[in-house]
């Protein structure tokens, strides 16, 4: 016996592109049940019934009824389908509600930034040449690791990192970076980021004291908040970090973040005094330290400064390096290196916190290092980087009339150009995004108050071109005579 169809099935079907007749036909049900058009219990035609009806191959009307059966939302027996009684959620749920849902309270002190630069404008902190990346080399690591790929490298890899490239880091940290350390130390990450959020993970609890310099590096406040430490600023000055006895007297540290060999971003080199005056403290307060070099591989004057975590046996170190400077940011491969009587403690969360991937791109980081590609491309851009720097420092004097107390330099990517209390560094910041440069404020890079004026400048991924026109503008901006 023909079962009386609800009018909402007898709608005409008509082709329309990008879905078929059945997709039109499963949404349609589905979305008939779940606000409340099709009651509960209700029973559907049979499939000949409807599919004679919309003028479709019973085929159609037979798999939208096994989709909608399998999700739950029909039932089926001798005597046909009818709709599954469900408890619709009552009510509407419109953005302004979810909007006021609540959230995680930690997430309430990430503040909002006058403006996001996905891109890689000239004058941006911490960006490479980009144009100047050995495109050709780098397809050719790729696809030779792709061309042998046995399919066990596209599952799931070791989660501490690849093995080889983890033997050639090791390798190559010892020799160039003074590293101790060997492949068994080391955890590849998903750059520094991803670092650092496992050192507060795993190194740490809520409302432990995270020292992190003053003025100092975004992401690691970033990821000190979101493992709810309590963030303590200790200022840097022209040799590092500086703690004063007071501190860690009042804020003995669980974790401490620091860029000894850069500091980020005044520049600053740790003295060897202080770092070893670090060193000692920690091991007496059992706090660990997280040294980042982010950028040492880049350094201009003399041999390059070693890392602090070279320097004694034994080090609380948690050494943390990265590719996005040397490489390229998108690559999102970095590491740790933990202290050897670690490793087999933090294992078991490691492996259950990672997963292993990137195997063909870490792969073909391991060929890069291992076919000396690595090393020339390093060259080369030191080459490239200090011409850039040189230009922008001598384009800045020029434009200034004067000889300005720019700070960094020694190595990285980046200067900064201290400016007087009466400017606001943001809003000169925001002009020059505005023309199309994008350096940092320094202002943002303190945690309290005081806080110095002033512009952190990229100069990595700046043509000669891009600095002329860069310090043109600022000149404009600052009222410089040139
Ligand atoms: C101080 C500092 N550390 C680390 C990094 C690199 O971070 P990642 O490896 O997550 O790209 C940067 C990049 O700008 C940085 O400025």
């Amino acid at each position: 016996m023909p079962t009386e169809i609800p009018p909402l099935l007898l709608a005409p079907l008509a082709p329309v592109t990008g879905t078929t007749l059945q997709q039109q036909l499963y949404q349609r049900i589905k979305q008939g049940i779940l606000q409340g058009q099709l009651a509960a219990g209700a029973v559907l035609p049979g499939t000949r019934q409807l599919a004679s009806e919309l003028q479709v191959s019973r085929n159609t009307v037979l798999n939208v009824w096994t989709q909608l059966q399998a999700e739950g939302y029909l039932m089926s027996d001798r005597q046909g389908s009818r709709v599954t009684p469900l408890a619709l959620p009552a009510g509407q749920v419109d953005d302004d509600t979810l909007t006021r849902w609540p959230l995680a309270k930690r997430i309430d002190v990430f503040q909002r930034r006058p403006w996001v630069d996905t891109g890689a404008l000239p004058l941006r902190p911490g960006i490479p040449a980009l144009n100047h990346f050995p495109v050709a080399a780098w397809r050719r690591a790729l696809s030779q690791v792709m061309s042998h790929t046995p399919p066990q490298l596209l599952g799931y890899g070791d989660p501490l990192g690849d093995a080889e490239l983890r033997t050639a880091l090791a390798q190559h940290l010892r020799i160039t970076r003074g590293v101790r350390c060997d492949a068994r130390q080391i955890v590849i990450t998903e750059g520094v980021q991803q670092a650092l959020m496992l050192c507060v993970t795993l190194l740490s609890n809520p409302g432990d004291p995270g020292w992190i310099e003053e003025p100092g590096y975004r992401g690691a406040k970033a990821a000190f908040r979101a493992g709810e430490l309590n963030l303590i600023p200790i200022p840097a000055d022209h040799q590092g970090l500086a703690p004063q006895p007071g501190h860690w007297k009042q804020a003995p540290p669980r974790l401490i973040y620091t860029t000894p060999t850069h500091q980020y971003p005044t520049g600053a080199v740790m003295s060897a005094a202080r770092r070893l005056a670090l060193i000692a403290a920690a091991r007496q307060h059992r706090a660990w330290i997280i040294e980042d070099d982010y950028d040492g591989d880049f350094h201009y004057h003399g041999d390059p400064i070693m890392a602090m975590q070279g320097m004694t046996d034994n080090a609380p170190v948690i050494y943390l390096g990265s590719f996005s400077k040397t490489l390229f940011p998108a690559l999102r491969i970095g590491f740790m290196v933990l202290p050897a009587p670690l490793v087999s403690r933090l294992t078991p969360a490691l492996h259950q916190l990672l997963r292993g991937g990137n195997r063909p791109e870490q792969q073909a980081l391991t060929r890069f290092i291992l076919s000396g590609d690595y090393r020339r491309h390093l060259g080369k851009m030191r080459r490239l980087y200090r011409q850039r720097q040189e230009l922008l420092r001598s384009e800045l004097q020029r434009a200034a009339g004067q000889s300005l107390p720019l700070l960094g330099g020694d190595s990285g990517l980046h200067l900064v150009l201290p400016l007087d209390s009466h400017h606001n560094d943001a809003v000169i910041a925001c002009q020059l995004h505005q023309a199309g440069f994008a350096p940092a404020a320094l202002s943002e890079f303190y945690l309290a108050e005081p806080v110095q004026q002033g512009l952190v400048m990229g100069y990595g991924n700046s043509s000669d071109t891009q600095i002329i026109a860069a310090t043109r503008q600022l000149s404009r901006i600052l009222s410089w005579p040139g």
